[in-house]
């Protein structure tokens, strides 16, 4: 058995949530495999709204297994909230989330340092999530991490040294800080974390494969915020790419079976950093508000513009994307024309393919082609789509050359269309 992966092809916020929610019920394990409370996928059904940020997006169908892999970094006091709000709306969290011993933890100290870094950095900062993510990281990588494996064994000395190094760090950045009412918090949920299923998961999950057990690997981000090749360096602490869900999960390259890119019918950034196809103007302001684009966990407007070809180009290669998702087709519905970036003018010569800079002398090279001008929202099957609708997906198809399988034309659940066996 293979497991498949879904991921974000753009900058982040495509709908990875629906869609994994949607698709749940073909699957007998959702894993998250990096990222951490950065991400708020959103969620909607039955007239409810749900934001997630640590929990896959698969609790809450029909009792499939949900896993926080290794490749997750873990606040715990952002997941008791979360935990707790959850299992107030009746979903059974104890027996079905697993977490992984090896998910790195957050603590209050990389939160604070996090905020420093970014005061440091002035007019060049990042529009970090300000959640803890880069120090997190950084301390995993650099080998002074703590592990939710940890909290069982001689967890207080590990902690106090973890502490002090943050707290000399924020000394030495001229920060004073009172972490008293934050720690005891933090400690508290660390407690609370000890009733959970806490799992080596690599074996779980090569387990279940080996049960053949169906795996949907959920990424959070997206790949143009890949810390190797997103649009560094603003861009998350993690590999966001397919290859992300290997490392964050025990999962071996040659096990990895469908892996589903998401993509908005345009583009959002949240944060700083560049943006190509970035609308300035109104048409951008009315994306926005059609679309409702704002962070789902941090509230902040997010820049809107036209879809860019060049980039999904690059990150469906990065991927190995074998179907594409479309979501919010419904937000371009009142244009009377949209545009698709097929190509990037770099100092004046045109390129299809994605450049080392992306910040200095680009000019979007733009397709212009009909709207659709119909209300998407209701449309429940391919065949009510509008020949322009059906025209804007043959070309993004024909540009990306790979299959588009299913459609997103409003937030809830119901709102999706499958074209798989549809065509
Ligand atoms: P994620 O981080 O990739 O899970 O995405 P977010 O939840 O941050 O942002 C996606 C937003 O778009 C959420 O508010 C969703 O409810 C909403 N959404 C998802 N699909 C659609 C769609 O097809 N149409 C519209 N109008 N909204 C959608
Ligand atoms: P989901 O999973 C959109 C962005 C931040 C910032 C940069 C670094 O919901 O798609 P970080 O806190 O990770 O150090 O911030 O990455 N960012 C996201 N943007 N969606 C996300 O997650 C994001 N997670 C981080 O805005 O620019
Ligand atoms: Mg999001």
């Amino acid at each position: 058995m293979k497991v498949d992966v879904l991921l974000g092809l753009q900058w982040g916020d495509e709908g990875k949530g629906k869609v994994v929610d949607v698709l749940t019920p073909h699957y007998d394990v959702v894993a998250r495999f990096q990222g951490g409370p950065n991400a708020g996928h959103t969620l909607e059904f039955e007239e409810k709204k749900y934001v997630l940020r640590s929990i896959p997006s698969g609790i809450f169908q029909h009792g499939q297994i949900n896993i926080i892999g290794n490749g997750v970094v873990l606040d715990p006091v952002l997941f008791m909230d979360e935990a707790e709000s959850l299992m107030h709306s009746g979903v059974d969290l104890k027996h079905v989330l697993k977490i992984s011993k090896k998910a790195h933890l957050i603590m209050p100290t990389h939160r604070l340092l996090d905020a420093a870094y970014e005061k440091l950095k002035g007019d060049a900062k990042i529009g970090t999530t300000g959640k803890g993510i880069g120090p997190t990281y950084t301390d995993k990588v650099s080998r002074n991490g703590l592990r939710i494996g940890d909290i069982f064994c001689n967890f207080d000395e590990k902690y106090r040294i973890a502490k002090n190094r943050h707290l000399n760090l924020l000394n030495a950045l001229g920060e004073a800080v009172d972490i008293a009412e934050a720690e005891a918090k933090w400690l508290g949920a660390i407690e609370y974390l000890k009733q959970y299923d806490i799992i080596d998961s690599e074996f779980v999950v090569n387990k279940y494969l080996s049960e053949g057990k169906k795996i949907l690997c959920e990424g959070a981000q997206g790949s143009m915020l890949d810390v190797d090749f997103g649009s560094y360096p603003f861009v998350t602490s993690s590999n966001t790419v397919c290859a992300g869900a290997c490392a964050g999960l025990g999962v071996a390259p040659n096990k990895i079976g469908e892996v589903y890119g998401i993509f908005k019918a345009y583009c959002t950034r949240v944060g700083s950093g560049p943006f190509p196809t970035e609308l300035h103007d109104e048409t951008g302001a009315k994306i926005r508000d059609i679309g409702h684009e704002y962070g789902a966990v941090t509230g902040r407007e997010r820049r809107c513009g036209w879809i860019d070809l060049v980039a999904l180009r690059y990150t469906i290669m990065l991927n190995g994307v074998t179907q594409l998702i479309m979501m919010k087709s419904d937000v371009l519905d009142g244009f009377e024309t949209v545009k698709v970036c097929n190509a990037y003018r770099v100092n004046g010569v045109e390129t299809r393919d994605f450049p080392y800079d992306i910040e200095h002398g680009i000019e979007p090279v733009y397709t212009e082609m009909e709207g659709w001008n119909v209300d998407m929202t209701s449309i429940t099957s391919p065949d009510q789509f509008p020949r322009q609708f059906k025209d804007y997906i043959s070309y993004l198809e024909k540009e990306l050359n790979v299959p588009i399988t299913i459609i997103s034309v409003g937030p809830d659940r119901k709102q999706t269309i499958d074209l798989r066996n549809n065509r």
